[in-house]
């Protein structure tokens, strides 16, 4: 049986962090809707064109582009034993087009850890968020420093500050949050597969609670 999680939880909670110890340990493909929009962005594609005017003010990318790129991430051929979503679904209109896409595949959502932190500590990481620009692993500058500055500890790529980390959009972000995806909270809990996770505690601990959740 395929295994697909979702990491749900606002900006700055640790899903990317946590997604990619996930998608290590269990050897499935990490896909991150943020990521992608980012690549595209970086690329000066169409569709990163698109999303970049709303990336950079903080408002979720319309529902019709989100869903369409990411049927054409599962369209490939590593999502058929799973996945570990980070950053999609963020509506219940996403939620539903992923319930059908994985249908495709005899596959379901297994588990969504729901990763919560107080208001104060997500900004405050956001703020010192580093990430590589070749490979996405994302550093904190107190909580999770790189061996050097300004450097990847895997591939040696250089780090940057994400646009949209600015304290104001991260504020906007926020709201954007708990307005648009915070339904997803009760969306998945009626389908019985909500875990909640203390993301409030040092990476490794976190990570420690989801592997107790994979195990339920
Ligand atoms: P996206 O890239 O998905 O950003 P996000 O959901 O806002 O989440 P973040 O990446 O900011 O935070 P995170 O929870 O992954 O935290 P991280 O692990 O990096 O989306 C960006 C934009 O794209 C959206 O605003 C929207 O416009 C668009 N978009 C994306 N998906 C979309 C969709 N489905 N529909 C519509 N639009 C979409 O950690 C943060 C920092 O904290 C790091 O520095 C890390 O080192 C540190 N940290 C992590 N865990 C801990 C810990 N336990 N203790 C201390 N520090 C920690």
């Amino acid at each position: 049986m395929p295994t697909y999680i979702v990491l749900l939880g606002p900006p700055g909670a640790g899903k990317g962090t946590q997604a990619k110890v996930l998608a290590e340990k269990f050897n499935l493909p990490h896909i991150s809707s943020g990521d992608i929009f980012r690549e595209n962005i970086k690329n000066g594609t169409e569709l990163g064109k698109l999303a970049n005017t709303y990336i950079s003010q903080g408002e979720l990318v319309p529902d019709d582009v989100t869903i369409a790129m990411i049927r054409e991430r599962f369209s490939r051929s590593d999502c058929v034993n799973g996945a570990i979503l980070d950053g999609f679904p963020r509506t219940p209109a996403q939620a539903d087009a992923l319930c059908e896409m994985l249908k495709e595949f005899d596959g379901r959502v297994n588990l969504v850890p729901f990763i919560t932190a107080p208001v104060e500590v997500l900004i405050e990481r956001l703020a010192g968020r580093w990430t590589c620009r070749t490979c996405g692993r994302v550093y904190h500058e107190r909580f999770n420093p790189p061996k050097q500055h300004g450097i990847c500890d895997a591939d040696g790529g250089d780090l940057y500050q994400r646009e949209d980390d600015k304290a104001e959009t991260v504020v906007h972000r926020i709201e954007v949050y708990q307005k648009q995806t915070a339904p997803l909270i009760d969306y998945y809990k009626e389908r019985g597969v909500l875990a909640e996770i203390n993301g409030f505690a040092p990476i490794e601990e976190v990570s420690a609670q989801l592997m107790a959740a994979m195990k339920h």
